[in-house]
Formats: C-alpha cells, sequence, structure tokens
C-alpha cells in the first residue's frame, strides 16, 4: 500500500461549510476521501487536456424564443463543424430545448467550442463530458 502523507488545509468556515454539505450529498466518508477523489478529476482533466485527442459530449439546455439564440448556437457549431460528429436536439418543453453534441478532436478545440456555447445568453446550463484514451485513436 501507498505511504500515506498528512498535511494540513485552511479554509474559510463559509467554504468549509458548503465542502462539508457536498461531502454529505456526494455520500464520501470522510473530508480526506472528498478531497481526493477532487485531485483524482483534476489529474484526469490535466491529462486529457495534454493528450492530442479526445472525445466527448457537450450537453445544454436553452430557451429558444430567445433572439438570436439559435442562430448565434447554429453558426458556432458551423464554425467547428470539423469536431462535431452528432448534434441531437431535444424540445424538452414550451420554452427549453435540449442539445447534445458528440464531439472528436483536439481537447483544446473541444473546450473551445464548448465555453463558446456555455457563453451564449439564454444558454441555462451546460456541461462538458470528456473521455480519451491517452494517445491518439
Ligand atoms: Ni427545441
Amino acid at each position: 500500500m501507498a505511504n500515506l502523507v498528512r498535511f494540513g488545509v485552511s479554509l474559510e468556515d463559509a467554504l468549509l461549510k458548503r465542502f462539508d454539505q457536498l461531502i454529505k450529498e456526494k455520500r464520501y466518508s470522510s473530508r480526506s476521501e472528498a478531497i481526493r477523489d477532487l485531485i483524482r478529476e483534476e489529474l484526469i482533466k490535466k491529462n486529457w487536456r495534454s493528450g492530442k485527442e479526445a472525445a466527448g459530449a457537450i450537453t445544454f439546455i436553452f430557451d429558444h424564443h430567445q433572439s438570436e439564440l439559435l442562430n448565434k448556437i447554429t453558426s458556432i457549431q458551423h464554425d467547428s463543424h470539423s469536431l462535431i460528429i452528432s448534434s441531437q436536439h431535444v424540445h424538452l418543453d414550451h420554452h427549453n430545448c435540449l442539445e447534445i453534441i458528440a464531439v472528436k478532436g483536439k481537447p483544446r478545440d473541444i473546450e473551445g467550442l464548448f465555453n463558446g456555447i456555455k457563453a451564449v445568453k439564454g444558454v441555462k446550463h451546460a456541461t462538458l463530458t470528456i473521455t480519451g484514451k491517452g494517445g491518439e485513436w
């Protein structure tokens, strides 16, 4: 088993309260376990960012009544057409649409596309899920 090293962490009490709430919600057994998980997550993100190829999905919700929003989103996607494998549009309810875009390409380019979509006014929530195999496909 690997050597365990103890270290101290200083946090504002309000931030620690929110962290403890998160620990409860995610059902971690201890703060140490939660911190280990966060560190691993960041290291995985760092790895895929430095990789040459990655694949993933951009998922976002928006109100299609917002003026110019659909045009902007379509235009952004056309500008990055080489990254996009497929996309799916779902009419969630009278106002809201859900769009899922499957992407493949350089991690930095994928992140650029994601940031562009997320920044469009009227996009209520956007997530980027990325995966990679640690090298080229
Ligand atoms: Ni729709």
